[in-house]
């Protein structure tokens, strides 16, 4: 307006007010509870906790899905989300496939968990917290399909292709003639060698249990072995292929688990769902609440029907345990793109969306927009804006509200999300602030 131009006396109204007076432009905002993740371009701080929305109902469920374009900030997100959370004593505990989360690590005084071929840290995958499930055969079973699920679904992953009943039922004999030989080996779980050992060999029990000859059974089960046996003899062998190893520390408030080393192996979706595997029980036998569950680049698991499959049934389950889960992949079409029956994936797509009501978009290209903007509930005003967003700005779907957030760091944050500097060269050691211990594994 000119100097000269009428003078319009200025609207002064409360924020509670301005979003009654300017319904579809002001937001009331999700409230001050949380940790401040940046601006909200409407106005004022945008402030998240899944916790306080769940109590207030604004979200039924605590997950969290992040999509968006390489580079746009996604693991920032998650980096700096996890360190202002911490502030409210809430523990993470992450799958972090491109060794980023090292920083993050430091400055909360731990290493993380790197595991490597043939390197020194084990995670058995068929762990499991018997005690936590109650006493009793019913338990016995629960574990026993748990264990049963993760196997076929890894076996499904390395074999591209579905089980047949035969295939299945080898699996089941095979995890129980295992669990048996560790009971009397007095470990806590059976292990992966010990399951193929067990399809290679089957016992007489197992196959008069079906009904059949030990020949058939070990014929039954031939593929399913000499796939699984990639991660116990084969070039991913000394990672998921034997008792966890002891005095991890899983105590501190973060646990990295460090895949970087296998993050160009074709088997990273299958690897990093032993991890998940392995995390989850893990994370149950800690008896924390409300623990954050990050798995980033989670499109390798997604991208295989058959982990991406258990991954959606796990985050049913952790719901129940108070976790948080939030899972950071490139687009939904991921899910889509994996090539056998294309109703699975979608109902899978739409599980996982149905299991996390926060939807964090940054931009997507138009393509996948109109592929996926659907599924994701995007309007098409919030599509059109989608494919324009720039680096760090996102659209916060938070149960049926929608939010354009910019995410802020800190000028004291850099040294936790570089990762264009973290492709140049190491980060300077005195941008860390001071570590506590830094071992992933105790010395005892
Ligand atoms: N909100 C932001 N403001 C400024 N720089 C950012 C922001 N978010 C991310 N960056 C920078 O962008 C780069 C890529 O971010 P990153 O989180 O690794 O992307 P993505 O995980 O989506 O591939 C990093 O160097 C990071 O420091
Ligand atoms: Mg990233």
């Amino acid at each position: 307006m000119t100097a000269r131009g009428p003078r319009v006396p200025a609207h002064v109204a409360t924020t509670r007010h301005l979003c009654a007076a300017y319904p579809l432009v002001s937001e009331a905002g999700l409230g001050h509870q949380g940790v401040l993740i940046g601006r909200d371009v409407l106005g004022g701080s945008f402030v998240y906790d899944p916790y306080a929305l769940y109590q207030k109902g604004v979200i039924t469920n605590p997950n969290m899905v992040v999509f968006g374009q390489i580079g746009r900030g996604k693991s920032s997100l998650v980096k700096t989300y996890l360190w202002r959370q911490a502030v409210f004593g809430r523990h993470a505990w992450v799958v972090d496939p491109k060794g980023e989360y090292g920083p993050l690590a430091r400055a909360w005084g731990v290493a993380p968990v790197a595991l490597r071929p043939g390197g020194v840290v084990r995670l058995n995958p068929l762990d499991t917290v018997e005690e936590l499930a109650g006493p009793g055969l019913e338990a016995r079973d629960g574990v026993q399909r748990r264990r049963v699920a993760l196997t076929s679904s890894l076996a499904v992953a390395c074999l591209g292709r579905d089980l047949v009943p035969r295939e299945r039922a080898a699996i089941d004999a095979a995890l129980s003639e295992a669990a048996d030989r560790a009971r009397v080996a007095s470990m806590p779980a059976p292990t992966l060698p010990q399951v193929v050992e067990a399809l290679l060999a089957p016992g007489i029990d197992a196959s008069q249990a079906l009904r059949t000859t030990r020949a058939e059974l070990l014929e039954d089960g031939r593929d399913v072995a000499l796939e699984l046996r990639r991660l116990v003899h084969g070039d991913l062998c000394g990672m998921f292929d034997g008792p966890t190893t002891e005095r991890l520390r899983l105590d501190g408030p973060l646990v990295v688990l460090d895949l970087s080393a296998v993050y160009h192996s074709p088997a990273l979706g299958v690897l990093m769902a032993c991890a998940a595997a392995w995390l989850q029980s893990a994370v149950r036998s800690q008896h924390r609440h409300r623990i954050i569950v990050v798995v980033d680049e989670a499109w390798a698991i997604l991208s295989n029907l058959g982990v991406a499959r258990w991954l959606q049934t796990s985050w049913k389950m952790s719901r129940a345990n108070g976790v948080a889960n939030m899972a950071v992949l490139h687009r939904l079409s991921d899910l889509q793109s994996v090539g056998t029956e294309g109703s699975e994936q979608v109902t899978l797509a739409e599980g996982l969306l149905a299991d996390s009501e926060t939807r964090v978009v940054y931009a997507q290209s138009p393509g996948e927009v109109a592929r996926t903007g659907e599924l994701l509930g995007l309007t098409d005003t919030e599509a059109d804006l989608v494919t324009q967003l720039r680096r760090g700005m996102a659209l916060w779907k938070v149960g049926r509200r929608s939010f354009l957030v910019e995410h802020r760091l800190a000028s004291g944050e850099h040294w936790l999300t570089d990762t264009d500097q973290a492709m140049i060269d190491e980060p300077a050691g005195d941008q860390l602030p001071a570590v506590a211990h830094a071992d992933s594994v105790d010395p005892g």
